[in-house]
């Protein structure tokens, strides 16, 4: 059975002392919930916001990581470092490090067998671009995302593996893929994945939604059978939100 999800990507976002505030407001108000609740403060913040919640189920989780072990890669952090400090789960792919940091499809892919190396999870972004959408090549870009980054990877490691479709179009923009449209491209992923691997693989693996998640939307986008929970930006650092957004899962 694949998990619900509900991740807060925080971005370059909240100082320490305001990643300990909004965790403390978080952990007070987490509702009960079948579903994993992760959050994503930037590097320097995680080894403190680990300890802030040391007893509570929220988990944290990392934004990035380099491919590398270690060794010169100046302002970079490796698996080993997140590991050390209790951090088991990455993001790799977000757009934004697609856009503004060059990570190509060759790059991600890396990132992705060194983490599962590692035994970590990953949670994987792709997702289309809005000319994309305009010209009817969405279902192609974003199976081309996924084939270059994932489809070389074993079945054994797909456990390991959280999707989050996250069209570039509906982040942080206010704009976002209707619920509609959301379950087509979602049921189009998993029908993909069925087909290079099996069904068992693609109706295990949880498929988030990000993209202007907000309170209002929610609970209409989780309801679509093949939504699995959101990445949430901007909504996830306001508490308030947030544990709306989990409820309404
Ligand atoms: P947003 O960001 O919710 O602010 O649109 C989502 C994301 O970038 O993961």
């Amino acid at each position: 059975m694949r998990s619900k999800i509900v991740a807060g990507n925080w971005k370059m976002n909240k100082t320490l002392e305001a990643t300990e505030t909004l965790l403390a407001a978080l952990a007070a108000k987490l509702p009960d919930t079948h579903a994993e609740v992760m959050v994503a403060p930037t590097f320097v913040n995680l080894t403190g916001a680990v300890q802030s919640l040391h007893a509570s189920t929220i988990q944290v989780i990392a934004q990035n990581m380099h491919f590398a072990e270690s060794g010169a890669y100046t302002g970079e952090i490796s698996a080993d470092m997140l590991l050390n400090i209790d951090i088991d789960t990455v993001i790799i792919g977000h757009s934004e490090r697609r856009a503004y940091f060059g990570e190509t499809d060759a790059i991600l892919a890396k990132k992705v067998v060194a983490a599962l190396d590692k035994n970590m999870r990953v949670m994987f972004c792709f997702g289309e671009e809005l000319d994309d959408r305009k010209s009817e090549n969405h279902f192609k870009v974003v199976e081309t995302q996924l084939r270059n980054a994932l489809f070389d990877l074993d079945a054994s490691v797909w456990n390991k593996i959280i999707l989050a479709y996250e069209p570039v179009w509906a982040i942080g923009t206010g704009e976002t893929a209707s619920p509609e449209q959301a379950q087509e491209m979602h049921a189009f992923i998993r029908k993909t994945i069925a087909d290079v691997y099996d069904t068992s693989v693609a109706n295990n693996v949880s498929i988030l939604y990000g993209g202007s998640v907000k309170p209002g939307n929610a609970s209409e986008i989780f309801s679509k059978p093949d939504v699995d929970g959101g990445l949430i930006g901007g909504a996830s650092l306001v508490a308030d939100d947030f544990v709306a957004i989990i409820k309404a899962i």
